[in-house]
């Protein structure tokens, strides 16, 4: 599954804002009476949310799975929450010209609504794609298909398309994702769309590099434990990252550590490496075959290199630090932890229209959809905060509540880096990186009170281990035209700004408690 190929904590991100999208219907202008729950769904998320959360329990907002649509021999019948009787069937079409993977038509009849006044909110979803719209008339209603993906089709017919009844109150928030998915649909993923979205959403700004855009380096001046920075604008993870940058304010969206051994040779260390299988991994590869790859990569990747002070390269323990990364050596890439690193607090970390709940909603979603991933990217997870095995969402919910402790706590709960999941230890890029620095010494005395996997791309690169004298740069540092970093950018057309760079000294707990509010992004001191 194309899933797998994630990187740096971006696939919940991106699952979040892939299942929401793909805007069928556009917000109809309704002047009747309403009653008050009816009208809910009208209203924008900031208002009704509230409304919705005080007027129900946990569960009760959460997506409700009503059915696997297939064909008309199977029809799927179900009650809603305003239509007490509803009934659906897919009828496929057969490609066409214009439509070369064919398509079909999800038919959805609609009756015996409660009242004359509310509505019905549906997303439809496989795991190809997302689709919403809601309903609040009685009568047979079409939604239209095109071109099936690779594959799409043929699942369709075993498994259905997903049918998910979602609160109401869900309406504004699915409108307020509307820019999100350009990012996503296929025809727009250009570098454009995210760069306009990180420039809007994040206050980014993307200046032209005059050159040189590909750096010659020399080997002999990049020493082990320098950091790559990296940050992809274009493809399919130019989107996800682009996600990850907005709701954790890093101006990067990828990371991998220089090593070099003991006869002088140049090694990358990088978790979410595909390997033949297809599987994201942690990888020590030889510097030039790394580097070959960046230069040939599709998505444009524009990349810096962060190199350790005299200070830190003093710290440095070289065989502690080869140690760590043998061990690590092969291992996948941390699904389990990826979100945690996100969310540290209880309502500070979603830029709106996210919350938990939403994120609770997303989970659900997934769930249903991709069974698969789910119990790696977060059951375990919170399993482990709970002190609890294997739950699934719905019953962590209870249990949660049941423990005195609400879902959004649950969530901003930090992760232990001691923490063995069923298939090992979960590290994403950043964290593999920063726990080898905690291995080879340069957190020094707080090592013991740091937690690695709170910690996003952003935080690891405001760490004040760095050099940022550029006099003290490698000579192939800032050798073109454009004005200098305090770092080396060695790839890309973009200057790669690192906002706050090399600025804060670790302390005990550093980065359990941060929160992450765009446009600004402001960080307490020591949360
Ligand atoms: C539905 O059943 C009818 C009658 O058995 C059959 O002719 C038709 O091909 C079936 N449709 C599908 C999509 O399987
Ligand atoms: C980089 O090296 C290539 C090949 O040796 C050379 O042609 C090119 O001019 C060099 N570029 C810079 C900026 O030094
Ligand atoms: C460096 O790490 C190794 C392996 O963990 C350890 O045996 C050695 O004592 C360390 N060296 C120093 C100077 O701390």
């Amino acid at each position: 599954m194309r899933m797998g190929m994630t990187r740096g904590g971006a696939a919940f991100i991106a699952v979040l804002f892939v299942s929401v999208f793909s805007v069928a219907g556009a917000a109809g202008i309704l002047k009747a009476p309403f009653k008050p729950l009816d009208v809910l769904p009208l209203l924008p998320h900031s208002i009704s949310w509230p409304v919705l959360k005080s007027l129900n329990n946990a569960l009760d907002i959460l997506p409700q799975f009503v059915g696997a649509v297939t064909d008309e021999n199977n029809t799927v019948k179900w009650r809603g929450t305003c239509f007490y009787e509803n009934e659906a069937y897919i009828e496929f079409v057969e490609p066409t010209d214009k439509n070369k993977m064919g398509g079909g038509i999800l038919h959805l009849k609609t009756s015996s609504a409660h009242s004359w006044t509310c509505m019905d909110i549906y997303v439809f979803a496989t795991p190809y794609r997302i689709t919403w719209d809601y309903y609040f008339t009685a009568r047979s209603h079409t939604l239209k298909i095109t071109d099936w993906q690779e594959g799409e089709e043929q699942y369709v017919k075993e498994k259905g398309f997903s049918v998910f009844l979602m609160p109401a109150g869900m309406l504004g928030t699915l409108v307020a994702l509307w820019d999100v998915i350009p990012i996503f649909s296929n025809s727009v993923w250009g570098e454009s769309s995210n760069i306009a979205f990180l420039e809007k959403r994040m206050g980014a700004t993307f200046t032209k590099r005059l050159g040189p855009l590909v750096t010659n380096i020399s080997m002999d001046e990049i020493h082990s434990g320098d950091f790559l920075a990296l940050s992809k604008i274009r493809g399919r993870w130019g989107g996800f990252e682009t996600l990850e940058k907005w709701v954790t304010g890093a101006y990067a969206g990828h990371t991998a550590v220089c090593l070099k051994d003991d006869d002088g040779k140049l090694w990358v260390g990088e978790s979410g490496h595909e390997n033949e299988k297809g599987e994201e991994v942690i990888v020590v590869i030889p510097w030039d075959e790394w580097w070959n790859l960046q230069l040939t990569d599709v998505a444009n990747p524009q990349v810096a290199l962060l190199p350790l002070s005299a200070e830190s390269r003093a710290k440095w323990n070289n065989t502690a630090a080869w140690e760590y990364a043998r061990e690590m050596n092969g291992q996948p890439y941390g699904y389990h932890n990826m979100i945690f690193s996100w969310i540290d607090t209880k309502n500070d970390n979603y830029p709106p229209p996210l919350d938990a709940n939403l994120v609770a909603s997303v989970i659900t979603m997934w769930t249903r959809i991709q069974p698969d991933y789910a119990s790696n990217m977060w059951n375990e997870a919170l399993n482990k905060r709970l002190g609890t095995e294997g739950l699934d969402l719905p019953a962590v919910i209870i249990e949660s509540e049941k423990q005195g402790i609400p879902f959004e706590e649950l969530l901003a709960m930090p992760e232990q880096d001691d923490w063995v999941y069923s298939d090992g230890k979960s590290t994403t890029c950043v964290a593999f990186i920063l726990s080898m620095y905690k291995n080879a010494g340069l957190f020094g005395p707080v090592a013991d009170d740091i937690q690695v996997t709170e910690f996003t791309i952003r935080d690891a690169y405001m760490l004040n281990f760095f050099e940022s004298d550029r006099s003290k740069l490698p000579s192939f540092c800032n050798n073109g035209v454009d004005p200098p970093l305090p770092y080396c950018q060695l790839l890309g057309g973009y200057v790669l700004e690192l906002p706050d760079y090399n600025t804060i000294n670790p302390y005990s707990h550093m980065d359990e408690t941060c929160p992450s509010i765009p446009p600004d992004y402001e960080r307490p001191k020591r949360c």
